[in-house]
């Protein structure tokens, strides 16, 4: 049972949202206006406020945050008349919990308030982090939406010892996110045993793995526990996850299933207590489809799911990042503090980051270093590849053709090989989300469902690749 506020400018609408959450036994308020709703949050506690997308001509959106940020700290959900999808976007990148058509049936509407509600609950019990919790996380930067919700799962993940896979670019930060777990669990004070999968020699990777027995095979001349053994207690990381063979992907289900694994050549079971965490850049549900990745060893791995977003889809963090990484930097090369001139943040937005995180700090760094006798970094003093594709961009954008036509007949002209891929990555998406729309029509649920997207991801999509609004997907 919950508190509700309900900001309704029309009477007879507001009295039906009241009707059908009253019999729940939720304690039901109706108000007029935003003001009225606002002044209501000061005086009294509310946990969830359930409002009209066409409040004082349009602007809920605009004091979402001031009512999400009200000292009751309560859920918001959105009812809209006709639904818009990149309305729908903004309100849930802006924090609401749901945004729903007022013609959806009531028990939909009930369903979305009470899991809203279920979901406040549990968000204000104190945090089930072991002390240092908080503190694994404080390296991670970043406060855009889709930043907190990762931070969120990965907060929940770190109170319990399920599996959880990390998936995203290049530099996206899935190693940080899955030392942090680490770190804030309660396995810190044992190893966070990191085993890249890219690079393991296919004819070793059982040994390795698993361990071996003195005179397993040719050249070993002695025993070797085993990267499975030595996460005992702590947390086996397997990067990029995607490119274990068939066999180990076998032999690892099993382990993980039964916590016991034998070492090769080795006679005796023995055991580990492991937790652990996968981290991936490929689509492992299309691996699956194409038999490449194992579909039980997926859903093992995916008790918990971070889908790490580019930076390119979070460029509100540029800011934070850039500068605390800049602290840093003047504090490493010992040089007094520096700030950036306001055309250099300008510049850093207008670059698509292929390589993440980790491209950011290196392009700063090395603007640092060019810039090392002055106070202020300017976009001069960034590496001149990057300089260069954003002038270049800029130019494409103008020209009649949009930039597209790629001339492969000069080496100046032929493409790096990250700009066909984004291209590439950019076609199959668009094509991917019209199927999608054509196949579920409004049923944005079982779009989610389907593409294994979130809602925010896919309305991110929609937004992105939808030529004219698709109002169909709000039906
Ligand atoms: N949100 C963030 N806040 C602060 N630093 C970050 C963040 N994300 C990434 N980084 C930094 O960027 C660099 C790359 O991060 P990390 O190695 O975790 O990326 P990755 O996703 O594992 O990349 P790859 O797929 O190439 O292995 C690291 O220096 C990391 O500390
Ligand atoms: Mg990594």
């Amino acid at each position: 049972m919950g508190t509700i506020l309900i900001i309704d400018r029309i009477t007879e609408r507001g009295a039906e949202l009241h009707n059908v959450l009253a019999p729940s036994g939720h304690a039901v308020t109706l108000v007029h206006s935003l003001e009225e709703g606002l002044a209501k949050m000061e005086r009294g506690a509310c946990d969830l406020v359930l409002l009209n997308a066409r409040l004082n001509g349009g602007q809920t959106l605009e004091v979402l945050p001031r009512i999400l940020d009200a000292p009751c700290s309560p859920e918001a959900v959105i009812i809209t008349e006709t639904g818009d999808p990149e309305e729908a976007e903004i309100a849930i990148k802006k924090g609401a919990w749901d945004y729903l058509e007022r013609s959806a049936p009531p028990e939909a509407i009930l369903l979305s308030v009470n899991r809203a509600l279920e979901y406040r609950t549990q968000r204000l019990q104190p945090q089930p982090f072991a002390h240092h919790g908080q503190e694994a996380f404080a390296e991670i930067i970043g406060s855009s939406p889709l930043m907190k919700a990762s931070l969120e799962v990965a907060a929940q993940a770190a109170a319990g010892d399920a599996p959880v896979l990390i998936s995203g670019e290049t530099g996206t930060g899935k190693e940080l996110f899955a030392s942090a777990i680490h770190e804030a669990g309660s396995r810190a004070r044992k190893n966070f045993v990191v085993v890249d999968c890219a690079a393991l020699p296919e004819n070793l990777v059982e040994s390795i793995l698993f361990g071996h027995e003195k005179g397993a095979f040719t050249g070993a001349d002695r025993a070797r526990e085993g990267l499975i053994k030595h996460a005992d207690g702590g947390t086996l990381f397997l990067d990029e996850v995607g490119e274990l063979p068939p066999a180990v992907q076998k032999s690892f289900l099993r382990v993980l299933q039964e916590r016991r694994f034998r070492h090769l050549g080795g006679k005796t079971e023995l055991e580990s207590n492991f937790r652990i965490i996968a981290a991936t850049n490929q689509d492992l549900d299309a691996m699956v489809e194409d038999g490449r990745f194992r579909q039980d060893l997926l859903f093992r791995l995916r008790a918990f799911h971070i889908e790490l977003p580019p930076l390119r889809e979070r460029l509100e963090d540029l800011r934070e990042l850039a500068y605390s990484h800049l602290e840093k930097l003047c504090a490493e090369y010992r040089l007094p503090p520096k700030d950036f001139s306001p055309e250099f943040l300008d510049t850093l937005s207008r670059y698509p980051w292929p390589g993440n995180v980790r491209e950011l700090f290196n392009a700063l760094e090395r603007a640092l270093v060019a810039a090392r006798q002055e106070a202020v970094i300017f976009p001069k003093h960034l590496p001149t590849g990057i300089r260069v594709q954003i002038t270049k961009a800029a130019f494409d954008n103008n020209s009649p053709n949009g930039g597209r036509q790629i001339r492969t007949d000069s080496f100046s002209a032929f493409p790096k090989l990250r700009d066909r891929r984004e291209e590439a990555i950019r076609e199959v998406e668009e094509q991917y989300v019209q199927d999608l729309t054509a196949l579920v029509g409004g049923d944005i649920q079982k779009g989610c469902q389907l593409s294994g997207l979130s809602r925010s991801r896919l309305y991110y999509l929609m937004k992105k690749y939808q030529k004219s609004p698709a109002a169909d997907w709000l039906k």
